[in-house]
């Protein structure tokens, strides 16, 4: 049987499975948030790093984070202002990307939102427009990237953010059609998994799909649901097994993880990082 061949680097330099140097990479939601934690933790790696969202300016936090890039280690953070709804402008600034750095070697899908609103008054023209962003143009965002990975034979790896969410309803927050989505992405991940994963010729890499599905994270999206709600910071706190939120940056080193060599065996997997949330 013929044996896979090895990063050559492995033994000779730290952390060589996890290295992205001269690799590249899109982020959407990246322009703060959870998105922006893990470009960051993609671009300390080496990687080359477009975060694209609908913002028309990017946080404050993330041209703080951009002023941090320490260039001696190879990584780049850049922004495209871009509504992944319009699937027809995403997909060409994915394009873009691939076609300037020939390669795209990884995603994360991280464009979201969530509404707040009982089932019974939810609106159908509301469930399309949740749905349009948390599940159509991450398939959108994944199919896109995927051509490039095919289209540049360089094989790759996308990262779904699915939640929690797509596994239990969250106490307290009435947001079922967040969570549908959220389960959606959970099972994509898996179809896609089995689509892409096969290597489809001698010189064309398989794509690896996985899913980070985190518990409540401190972010602008969860600091709207406690303005509405307040009492939801200490229901959600005592829900988990560690009695307090997370802070983006503990999601980074998943991320990193899917999106290197580290995880060369996995796909169609989801990993569940919610400080123990759903484990009791
Ligand atoms: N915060 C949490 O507790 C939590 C938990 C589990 C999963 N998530 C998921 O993590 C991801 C990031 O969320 P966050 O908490 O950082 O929220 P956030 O609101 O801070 O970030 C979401 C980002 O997505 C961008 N975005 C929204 N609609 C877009 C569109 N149409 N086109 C392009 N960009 C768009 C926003 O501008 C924003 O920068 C989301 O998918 C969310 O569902 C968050």
């Amino acid at each position: 049987m013929a044996r896979l061949p090895k990063n050559e680097e492995v033994g000779s330099k730290q952390f060589a499975d996890f290295d992205l140097g001269g690799k590249t990479f899109i982020v959407t939601g990246g322009a703060r948030g959870l998105g922006l934690a893990l470009a960051e933790g993609l671009v300390e790696a080496g990687g080359r790093v477009y975060c694209i969202d609908i913002a028309e300016e990017p946080d404050e936090e993330w041209k703080v984070a951009q002023k941090r890039v320490n260039p001696a280690w190879g990584g780049r953070l850049e922004y495209r202002q871009q509504d992944v709804c319009d699937t027809e402008n995403l997909s060409r600034i994915i394009e873009e990307t691939a076609d300037e750095n020939q390669q795209l070697n990884g995603v994360i899908a991280a464009a979201g939102v969530n509404q707040v609103t009982p089932a019974i008054e939810y609106s159908a023209q509301d469930a399309s427009k949740l749905l349009a962003i948390n599940l159509t143009a991450v398939l959108e965002t994944a199919s896109s990237a995927a051509k490039m990975m095919i289209k540049y034979k360089c094989g790759g790896s996308i990262c779904l953010i699915a939640s929690m969410s797509g596994l239990v309803a969250n106490k307290g927050m009435k947001s079922p059609v967040y969570n549908a989505s959220k389960a959606a992405l959970i099972q994509l991940a898996k179809n896609l998994a089995m689509e892409w994963s096969l290597p489809k010729d001698e010189s064309t890499p398989g794509i690896r799909v996985n899913c980070i599905s985190p518990g409540h994270i401190i972010t602008p999206m969860v600091e709207e649901n406690f303005r509405q709600q307040p009492e939801l910071k200490d229901l959600w706190r005592k829900e988990n097994m560690m009695g307090r939120l997370a802070r983006p940056d503990e999601f980074k080193g998943a991320a990193l993880f899917l999106l290197s060599n580290a995880s060369s065996f996995m796909t169609g997997s989801n990993i569940v990082i919610d400080g123990g949330h759903t484990a009791w």
